[in-house]
C-alpha cells in the first residue's frame, strides 16, 4: 500500500475567498461513487432479470421495466451528473483562477440535485413516468430540474465571468456548450400538459413528439455523455501526463464542429418510422460526418501523450483515461456505422445497440469519470495520492475486462437476432420464432452479466480505496494563487506550450 503524503494547507489565516471551493467538489465527488455504484448495481440486476425474468418475485416495484429507467438514469445523471458537477465545479475555479461565484447557489445545485434523484428513486419503481427515454420523471420534478439547471448556469458562467484569467480555457467550453445545451434540450423536450401530481401529456404528439424525443435523445448523447466528459478530458489527461494538450488548434476546430454536428443526427433512431425520409437521410449523413470531429477529439486526448507513452506502463489513472478515449474512438465509429440505413435495419432493436450503448456508457463515460476522480479525490482531501494505487490497477484491469465481456457478448448476440429475425424459407415463411432468438440470447446474456459484476466489482474496490483516502485526509481547500503577473495569465501553465500563441 502506498504512503498519502498531504498538500501544504493554507495558512489559518488565509480568508474564505482566498481559496478556492472545494467542498462542492468534495460533495459531488463522493456521490459519484455512491451513485455509480447504485447505478451499476440496477444494471446488474436487471441483466440477470433477463436471464432469470422471475427473480424479483413479481413484486411490481422491481420489475424489469421500472428497474430498467431507474439504471438509466442513475447511471447517466446521478453518477455521470455528480462526475460532471464535481469536475466542472474544480476546472472552471482553477483554470479561472478565482473562487466559485456563490457558495450558497452551488450548495443549492448539490442539494438540488440530490433531492431530484432521491425522487427519481421513488417515482419510477412506483411506476410514475412520461414514457420519454432518458426523460421519464414526471412534471414536478422536471421543474425542479429546470430551477437547479439554472443555477448551475449561473454559477458556471459567473464565474468565467469574474476570472482572473484572460483566456478561457478550452475545457471550460465544452463544460459550457454542455450546460446550455442540456438546458435547451430538458425545456423543450419536457413541455407537457399536467392532468394529475404526477401524471402529464406531452405538448407533442404523434412522429413530431418523437423527433423532438430523439433530437433530445441523442443531443443528450451528444452534450450529456460527450461533451461534458471532453471538457474532462481537455483538462485531466494534460494534467495527468504532465504534458500540453496536443493541439490546442485542433481543440478549437474539435468544439466547433462537434457541437454543430451533433444537433442534427437525432433521426438515426427514427430509421424507418413515419419520420419523412428526408429527414432520416438527413441524420443519417450528418451521423457519418460526426465521425471526423469525433476522432479529432480522440487524438488530440490521445496524441497529449506524445513523449510520454512510457507513463502509461505504471500510472494506472493515466490508463484509464487513455482507454476511456480508446472506448470513444471505438463508440463514435461504430455509431455512424449503425446508422447507415441498411445497417441499422439489422441493428436495430437488438443487443447491438446495447453493446453499442455501453462502450460509450462503460467504456468513454464511467472510464473518463472514474480517471478523473483518482486524480481529483486526494487533492480535496488535502493528499497527494489515492490511498492505494495498487487497487487503483485492480480496478482498472478488472473493469476493463468486465467491459469487453460486456460489449462483445452484446455484440454477437445482437448480430445474431438480427440475422435470426429477417431470415427467410423458401416459401416467404420466417425461418425462426421470436422466442428462438430468445432462447440462443442466453448464452450472451450471461456473460454480460458476469462482465456488469466485474465492472460493479471494480466500483467496489473504488469505494473502499476513496473511503480510506478521505478518511487519511481532512477537507482542504487550496489557496489560490494571488502573484499574478501583470497583464494576466494567458492561460493555464499545462496548455501553454501547444497554444495557438505559441505557433501550433
Ligand atoms: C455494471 C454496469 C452496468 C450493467 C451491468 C448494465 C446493464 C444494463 C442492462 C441489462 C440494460 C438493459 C438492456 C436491455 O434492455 O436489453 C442496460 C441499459 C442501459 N444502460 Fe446499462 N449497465 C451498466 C452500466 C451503465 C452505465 C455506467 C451507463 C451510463 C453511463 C449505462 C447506460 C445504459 C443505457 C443508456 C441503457 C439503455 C440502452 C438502450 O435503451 O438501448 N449503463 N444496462
Ligand atoms: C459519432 C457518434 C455516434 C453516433 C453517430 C451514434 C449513433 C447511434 C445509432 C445509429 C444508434 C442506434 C439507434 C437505433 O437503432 O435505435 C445509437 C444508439 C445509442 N447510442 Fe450512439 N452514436 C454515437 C456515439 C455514442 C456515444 C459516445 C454514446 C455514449 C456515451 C452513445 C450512446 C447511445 C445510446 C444511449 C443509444 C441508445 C438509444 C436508445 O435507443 O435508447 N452513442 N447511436
Amino acid at each position: 500500500m502506498q504512503a498519502t503524503a498531504s498538500l501544504n494547507h493554507p495558512a489559518a489565516s488565509t480568508s474564505v475567498s482566498d481559496t478556492y471551493n472545494y467542498k462542492i467538489v468534495r460533495q459531488f465527488a463522493v456521490m459519484t461513487v455512491v451513485w455509480g455504484i447504485v447505478g451499476m448495481l440496477v444494471g446488474v440486476i436487471i441483466a440477470a432479470q433477463l436471464i432469470w425474468p422471475d427473480l424479483t418475485m413479481g413484486i411490481p416495484f422491481l420489475s424489469y421495466g421500472r428497474l430498467r429507467p431507474l439504471h438509466t438514469n442513475a447511471v447517466i445523471f446521478a453518477f455521470g451528473g455528480s462526475a460532471l458537477f464535481a469536475t466542472s465545479y474544480y476546472v472552471v475555479q482553477r483554470t479561472c483562477q478565482t473562487r466559485l461565484l456563490s457558495d450558497g447557489l452551488a450548495a443549492l445545485t448539490f442539494w438540488g440535485w440530490q433531492v431530484i434523484i432521491v425522487l427519481a428513486a421513488i417515482t419510477l419503481p412506483l411506476g410514475f413516468t412520461s414514457g420519454k427515454e432518458y426523460a421519464e420523471l414526471e412534471w414536478p420534478i422536471d421543474i425542479l430540474i429546470a430551477v437547479v439547471w439554472v443555477a448551475y448556469a449561473i454559477v458556471f458562467f459567473g464565474t468565467i465571468m469574474k476570472r482572473r484569467t484572460q483566456h478561457i480555457y478550452v475545457a471550460n467550453w465544452f463544460y459550457g456548450a454542455f450546460i446550455i445545451t442540456v438546458a435547451v434540450l430538458h425545456i423543450v423536450n419536457s413541455a407537457a400538459m399536467p392532468a394529475e401530481v404526477l401524471k402529464s401529456y406531452s405538448a407533442y404528439s404523434g412522429v413530431q413528439d418523437a423527433m423532438i424525443q430523439w433530437w433530445y435523445g441523442h443531443n443528450a448523447v451528444g452534450f450529456f455523455l460527450t461533451a461534458g466528459f471532453l471538457g474532462i478530458m481537455y483538462y485531466f489527461v494534460p494534467k495527468q501526463a504532465e504534458r500540453p494538450v496536443y493541439s490546442y488548434r485542433l481543440s478549437v476546430v474539435h468544439f466547433w464542429a462537434l457541437i454543430f454536428t451533433y444537433m442534427w443526427a437525432g433521426p438515426h433512431h427514427l430509421h424507418y418510422t413515419a419520420l419523412p425520409d428526408w429527414a432520416q437521410s438527413l441524420g443519417m449523413i450528418f451521423s457519418l460526418v460526426l465521425l471526423a470531429p469525433s476522432w479529432g477529439g480522440m487524438i488530440n486526448g490521445i496524441m497529449t501523450l506524445s513523449g510520454a507513452w512510457h507513463k502509461l506502463r505504471d500510472d494506472p489513472i493515466l490508463k484509464f483515461l487513455i482507454v476511456s478515449l480508446s472506448f470513444y474512438g471505438m463508440s463514435t465509429f461504430e455509431g455512424p456505422m449503425m446508422s447507415i440505413k441498411t445497417v441499422n435495419s439489422l441493428a436495430h432493436y437488438t443487443d447491438w445497440v446495447v453493446g453499442h450503448v455501453h462502450s460509450g456508457a462503460l467504456g468513454w463515460v464511467a472510464f473518463i469519470s472514474i480517471g478523473a476522480m483518482y486524480y481529483l479525490i486526494p487533492r480535496v482531501f488535502g493528499l497527494r495520492q489515492m490511498y492505494s494505487v495498487p487497487l487503483i490497477s485492480l480496478h482498472f484491469w478488472i473493469a476493463t475486462l468486465g467491459v469487453v465481456l460486456y460489449i462483445a457478448s452484446m455484440w454477437i448476440a445482437g448480430v445474431m437476432q438480427g440475422l435470426m429475425w429477417r431470415a427467410v424459407n423458401t416459401d416467404g415463411t420466417l425461418t425462426y420464432t421470436f422466442a428462438e432468438s430468445v432462447k440462443a440470447s442466453y448464452p450472451y446474456w450471461t456473460i454480460r452479466l458476469i462482465g456488469g459484476v466485474m465492472f460493479f466489482s471494480g466500483m467496489l474496490i473504488m469505494a473502499y480505496n476513496v473511503f480510506k483516502t478521505v478518511s487519511a485526509g481532512k477537507a482542504y481547500d487550496a489557496p489560490i494563487p494571488q502573484d499574478l503577473p501583470a497583464g494576466s495569465t494567458p492561460m493555464p501553465a499545462f496548455a501553454k506550450a501547444a497554444s495557438p500563441a505559441q505557433g501550433d
